[in-house]
């Protein structure tokens, strides 16, 4: 409890020097959305891509407003059916947040819903920290939804503190999606700065599996399904293929994943999901019951001298 009670000291220490030093325009008391009373959450046209964020005083709500505009996509504020006021965030006090950031069982509800989930493949998720940690209630949102082979983006503002374990912790409770590496931001950040660091992200990710064959890189058209999207969760991943029946290379995963085979004609360069569990490269024609996941852009020719021998070493990597 002391050891504790230390720890928490530290941390307030150095978010209130952070905080200080900073040029934050606001401090929790004074600045709370229960004064600016803007929180319906916002949802605009269609789009793969959801920025989600939870804010009070406004510093994560400015960023993610750059991210929406900057992504063109859906944007949705975590509403707390009970808003934190300005007492409710006096962390000198015994104030409610601090009783939940204190409570593992704390999971305060949200007022508002994201009707289908279903459609986003990328979530951009904002959220300030408190005691190191993101606030409870970006628990509850996170247990709220299925993100499986969903590619989850976190970034957060502070006092000071680094976005640390808090994105980590989170991601447990959805071990499923695919959690890029976060990173906070202080207040103020500026929206170029904001947004160069989502175009790397976002970029990298939409191009993030490449594929190398006995350690040459090869240029693939990936197909759009939850296959494709469950494999760059996984990543990175290797393989030692052997040949089989004059036209293929082939070799176990390790485990199964999403599949939705069906019967296909598979033409030299296909790589398929075989039976769940298996990687099939083709070099000569064949036709069963597959998954496609990409198609080897090369020569005929190219294919057989990469792929017409004993065995490869098939690699899939970030
Ligand atoms: C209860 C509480 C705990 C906080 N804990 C920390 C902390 O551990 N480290 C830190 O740097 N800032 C801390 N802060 C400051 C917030 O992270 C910071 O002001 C953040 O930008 C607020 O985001 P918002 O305006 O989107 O609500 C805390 C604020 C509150 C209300």
């Amino acid at each position: 409890m002391i050891k504790m009670k230390k720890l928490l000291l530290t941390i307030l220490s150095i978010f209130l020097l952070g905080a200080c030093s900073s040029n934050q325009s606001s401090n929790n008391n004074d600045s709370s959305k229960t004064s600016s009373s803007n929180d319906e959450s916002i949802i605009t046209g269609e789009s793969n891509t959801l920025v989600a964020y939870f804010s009070v005083t406004n510093h994560t709500e400015t960023l993610a407003k750059f991210a929406q505009e900057h992504l063109e996509c859906d944007l949705f504020e975590i509403v707390p059916t009970q808003e934190y006021t300005s007492e409710d965030i006096d962390y000198n006090s015994d104030c409610r947040a601090n009783k939940e950031q204190n409570d593992e069982t704390a999971r305060p509800q949200i007022k508002n819903k994201i009707e289908d989930m279903s459609k986003y493949d990328t979530i951009v998720l904002g959220y300030p920290i408190w005691w190191a940690q993101a606030p409870k209630i970006m628990y509850t949102f996170i247990e709220s939804y299925d993100f499986t082979n969903k590619t989850i983006l976190p970034f957060c503002t502070s006092g000071s503190s680094p976005i640390g374990s808090s994105a980590t912790n989170l991601a447990k409770s959805a071990p499923k999606a695919n959690w890029l590496e976060g990173k906070r931001f202080a207040a103020g950040t500026n929206e170029e700065t904001f947004n160069s660091w989502l175009d790397e992200n976002i970029k990298k990710d939409t191009n993030n599996m490449n594929l190398y064959i006995d350690n040459q890189k090869v240029d693939v058209t990936w197909e759009d399904n939850d296959s494709v999207k469950e494999l760059k969760t996984i990543l990175p991943l290797s393989i030692n293929m052997h040949e089989y029946g004059g036209f293929e290379q082939t070799g176990s995963i390790g485990k199964s994943i999403t599949r939705h085979d069906i019967q296909l004609d598979v033409v030299p360069g296909d790589v398929v999901l075989y039976s769940g569990n298996q990687i099939s490269v083709f070099y000569n024609a064949s036709s069963w019951s597959y998954t496609k996941l990409d198609h080897i852009n090369l020569s005929n020719n190219e294919l057989n001298s990469l792929l017409n021998k004993d065995s490869v070493l098939f690699e899939l990597k970030a």
